[in-house]
């Protein structure tokens, strides 16, 4: 359990170290983009922009505090007794099992796991959250490095990394597959990558890291390039993004026999349920996306069962979101999976370009993508690239949810202008039968 200056701090990740307060950062660095290099083209003038570092911090911080809150607050309401401190298995006792909470041990009938994950550490590179920084240290830097190194180009090294670049340091990621995004829809892909690109961002692939040393002046990277050449990054700060690890730290699962995979993550079914009566777990500790929503989704349906009830999750419509600028979401399958998976399929793409809602903000880059059944035209994924792209995705999550076909979207009335025109044009390209492009 993390803790803000000597006060329970709950929320796990996502609240403390994840997904809200990145994207409070990441609203601050865009302001201060478009601040410095688009307010000219609304006929703005600003000089003399200026970003104070520790006032940005401290905003994300008290953008954190309120959502810690507001989990205390809602625990209140709903008459949840919380007890702070590191929890652990004790023992199985009465068909129940005997929960250390802090100092206090506690009988539960039922017990739900979801202690996260932690950042993957580098061999021979720990985390010292000064130079060699995870997602924890990442979001608090006390000024803009000149030169930021990154590895690992996932989500987290791509917003992070987005992040300070966009507050002028000079960023390089170093990833170790010879693909970009290898898990994205690879038109997207491609498009992401030559608009990080432009924007300044250097990547380069398929290296492999030999040596990180920190001393004085930063951090030094020994690294061989995709053609083997011996190369070395020196950066002020390091990131290191190379995925999570399931934490069962401390949990003393041998106490009550809970089975662990190879990988460390508490092994459940389907419904979340372990090797153990009553034991479920959810979230990053368990198998699947380490997603907030994936987590948070497991976890209702973990309570409706213990309540008799028939809580489901469905795996195949779990929205994706990278919040770069350009965002990137997408639900159900890429193109390359259909292709691997021999499903016969028809595809209409759309770009913000065409799109007059795109057009009056400024913000054309990207595309909506449909991907559908050859036969029965049902929707088999949506990849977004462009503004808003994590909001657009919900009807696609919702059309997916509901089997609709490409078709269903194309007839549907969309506000205009808008850009979720673009989805209704994408979902129309699937039968070659766009209006505005
Ligand atoms: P990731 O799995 O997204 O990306 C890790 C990247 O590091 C991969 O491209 C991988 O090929 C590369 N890599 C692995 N080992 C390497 C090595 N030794 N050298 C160079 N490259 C290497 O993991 P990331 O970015 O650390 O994020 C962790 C988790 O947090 C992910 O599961 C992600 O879904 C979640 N997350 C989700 C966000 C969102 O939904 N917007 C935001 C941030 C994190």
């Amino acid at each position: 359990m993390e803790e803000r200056e000597g006060r329970p701090a709950p929320g796990g990740t996502c609240t403390n170290v994840g997904c809200i307060p990145s994207k409070a950062l990441l609203q601050s660095s865009e302001h201060f983009e478009h601040a410095n290099h688009h307010f000219a083209d609304h006929g703005i003038s600003a000089d003399n922009i200026k970003m104070d570092v520790a006032k940005m911090v401290a905003r994300k911080d008290a953008v954190v505090k309120q959502n810690n809150d507001g989990i205390l607050y809602l625990l209140k309401k709903n008459k949840v007794t919380f007890f702070h401190g590191r929890g652990s298995f004790v023992a199985a006792k009465d068909g129940g099992y005997e929960i250390k909470a802090g100092e206090e041990v506690v009988a539960a009938k039922h017990v739900i796991v979801a202690t996260g994950s932690n950042a993957r550490q580098l061999p021979g590179a720990a985390f010292d959250e000064e130079n060699i920084l995870s997602n924890d240290g990442a979001l608090r830097l006390g000024a803009v490095p000149k030169k930021l190194g990154v590895i690992g180009s996932g989500v987290i090294g791509l917003e992070m990394g987005s992040v300070w670049r966009r507050l002028g340091a000079e960023v390089t990621v170093l990833e170790g597959l010879p693909t970009f995004l290898a898990a994205v829809d690879e038109g997207v892909a491609k498009e992401a990558a030559k608009l990080f690109k432009k924007q300044g961002l250097n990547i380069e692939l398929g290296v492999k890291i030999s040596e990180v040393k920190t001393g004085k002046k930063g951090v030094s990277v020994a690294y061989a390039n995709a053609k083997g050449e011996a190369q070395t990054l020196e950066v002020d700060k390091l990131i290191v993004s190379i995925g999570r690890v399931p934490n069962t730290i401390g949990l003393n699962v041998d106490a009550v026999g809970l089975k662990l995979d190879e990988r460390g993550a508490i092994v459940v079914d389907e419904n979340c349920k372990t090797n153990l009566p009553n034991v479920w777990a959810v979230g990053d500790v368990v198998r699947g996306p380490m997603l907030a929503h994936k987590a948070e989704e497991e976890g209702v349906a973990v309570a409706e069962r213990i309540a008799g009830q028939h809580g489901h999750v469905n795996f195949n419509t779990i929205p994706w979101v990278i919040y770069t600028s350009p965002e990137i979401a997408w639900v159900g399958r890429t193109e390359q999976q259909l292709k691997a998976d021999g499903v016969a399929y028809k595809a209409g793409q759309f770009p913000f370009l065409a799109n007059g809602r795109a057009r009056a903000l400024g913000d054309t880059n990207g595309f909506v993508k449909f991907l559908a059944d050859a036969k029965t035209d049902e929707i088999l994924g949506v990849h977004i690239i462009g503004p808003m792209a994590s909001e657009l995705i919900s009807e696609a999550v919702v059309a997916m949810e509901f089997k609709a076909s490409a078709e269903d979207i194309a007839r549907i009335c969309h506000a205009h202008p808008s850009l979720s025109e673009s989805t209704k044009e994408a979902a129309l390209a699937v039968d070659k039968r766009t209006l505005n492009f």
